[in-house]
């Protein structure tokens, strides 16, 4: 028998750590089944796909080696899925670091964004540098950070220029994008972010004029693959998120929702009922809430976003709450100008430990294969296993329990996708 040839051999690992092979979504107890092989090596194919894993010496004998093999020496050094990041806002021009100094003196983000500041400030600049052509290296820079910290799959939202036009154009320079990056996107359309000033007033005529029309026109030019709405006082309250999701769904896009972040609008409820892939932010939720068990029950997955609870000082979402009652969790960066202008996974890891409770082996799978799944490609990335994508993070770590102990210092040393040593960094003689 002829064994599968390795263009790829990542040998001398220290330990290889993934979620175990339980289908996807995975839930409840089974969030924290972890893998962890010591002394493991990684063999990957011409077409970028896991073809053995596991002890070195078993996935030695279960592959072709030859002198064209690429051979990465993981000195000993920890190994992971590449990281799945299924909540990012990624097209937007400038930052708002103005608004950091105000609500560390004490405004609040509501205040802000009340006062024509948050998401309207970044609507008008991205706007404008979607007029001049000036917004995709800012992307690429985004999708640049996101690998350095061991993202290899990233959701990409719009929602920073609603208008159509501008809602499509953003999409249709991410994909241009993401093209040429190493990092795999996903796009989803949020063209229900907020309510522009053109609209002010009238979010009903927003959502029948821009926001439908955008969903129906972004799966026409295959420009998403989902649809996302703020449902929040101040943006869109549950029947107009009701009529913009539907609409979406109808014309083939997956459901998402920003939810719960700062109160309570019906959004469980909603996404249950409308059969959503996710509900994302959930600060708001009380973890003695019914609501909780519901969610918990259902097949809507709970996206846990502490970097935003951080950034905003806000309440941690009740992560061990929904894990022990079988939620679907998942966690993410939430990338974006206003509430959490940070893309480190890791970091993420760290705060749903230390903040929402879950251990080490929860966290990783939330942020691998749950994300993928949120993502609709969980069977493809998030775990380190035959026929998976060969997309490997490599740290200086010497076990998992040090990736969210080890605060702020993820200790990246290498990432793969594909395969394909795409970052290296730091010493690895
Ligand atoms: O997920 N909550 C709404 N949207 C973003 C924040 C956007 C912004 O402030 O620019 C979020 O937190
Ligand atoms: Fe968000």
């Amino acid at each position: 028998m002829q064994l599968p040839r390795a263009r790829t051999l990542i040998h001398g690992i220290g330990t290889l750590v993934t979620p175990a092979h339980v289908p996807a979504p995975v839930r409840g107890a089974d969030l924290a089944a972890v893998v962890e092989v010591p002394g493991a090596a990684i063999a990957i194919d011409e077409a970028g796909v896991i073809i053995a894993s596991g002890p070195e010496a078993d996935v030695r004998a279960q592959v072709a080696i030859d002198p064209d093999t690429e051979l990465y020496d993981a000195r000993g050094m920890l190994a992971v899925p590449g990281l799945v990041d299924c909540h990012a806002h990624l097209v937007f021009d400038g930052d708002r670091a103005n608004e950091f100094e105000l609500r560390n003196r004490g405004a609040s983000y509501e205040e802000i964004h009340a006062a024509g500041g948050g998401i309207l400030a970044s609507v008008a600049r991205t706007r404008a540098a979607l007029d001049a052509g000036t917004i995709a290296h800012q992307v690429r820079r985004n999708l640049d950070w996101m690998l350095a910290a061991g993202t290899t799959t990233a959701e990409g939202k719009s929602g920073y220029a609603l208008t159509l036009e501008h809602e499509l154009e953003s999409l249709k320079v991410l994909a241009s994008v993401a093209e040429q990056h190493p990092v795999h996107v996903t796009q989803t359309l949020l063209a229900a972010h907020t309510v522009p000033t053109e609209y002010a007033g009238r979010p009903d005529d927003y959502i029948d004029e821009v926001a439908i029309p955008a969903a129906e026109r972004a799966v026409r030019e295959g420009r998403a693959s989902a649809a996302d709405v703020f449902l929040e006082r101040g943006s869109f309250d549950r029947a107009q998120a009701h009529r913009y999701l539907t609409a979406a769904q109808r014309a083939g896009l997956t459901a998402r929702m920003h939810g719960d972040q700062f109160s309570d609008q019906g959004g469980i409820e909603l996404a249950i009922e409308i059969g959503a892939r996710s509900i994302d932010h959930l600060e708001a939720l009380e973890v003695d809430a019914p609501r909780l068990g519901e969610l918990a029950a259902s097949g809507v997955a709970a996206v846990l976003l502490p970097l935003s609870s951080l950034f905003l000082g806000r309440p941690w979402a009740p992560g061990r709450g929904l894990a022990d009652a079988g939620a679907i969790v998942a966690l993410a960066s939430d990338f974006n100008p206003g509430s959490s202008y940070g893309e480190s996974l890791t970091l993420a890891m760290s705060l749903a430990c230390l903040g929402c409770g879950l251990t080490a082996g929860e966290a990783l799978t939330a942020c691998t294969v749950n994300g993928a799944w949120v993502l609709g490609l969980s069977d493809r990335v998030g775990r380190l296993d035959t026929g998976y994508r060969g997309d490997v993070v490599l740290l200086d770590q010497p076990s998992l329990q040090h990736l969210p102990y080890h605060v702020g210092t993820p200790g990246v040393r290498a990432v793969f996708v594909g395969g394909l040593e795409v970052v290296a960094q730091g010493d690895r003689s």
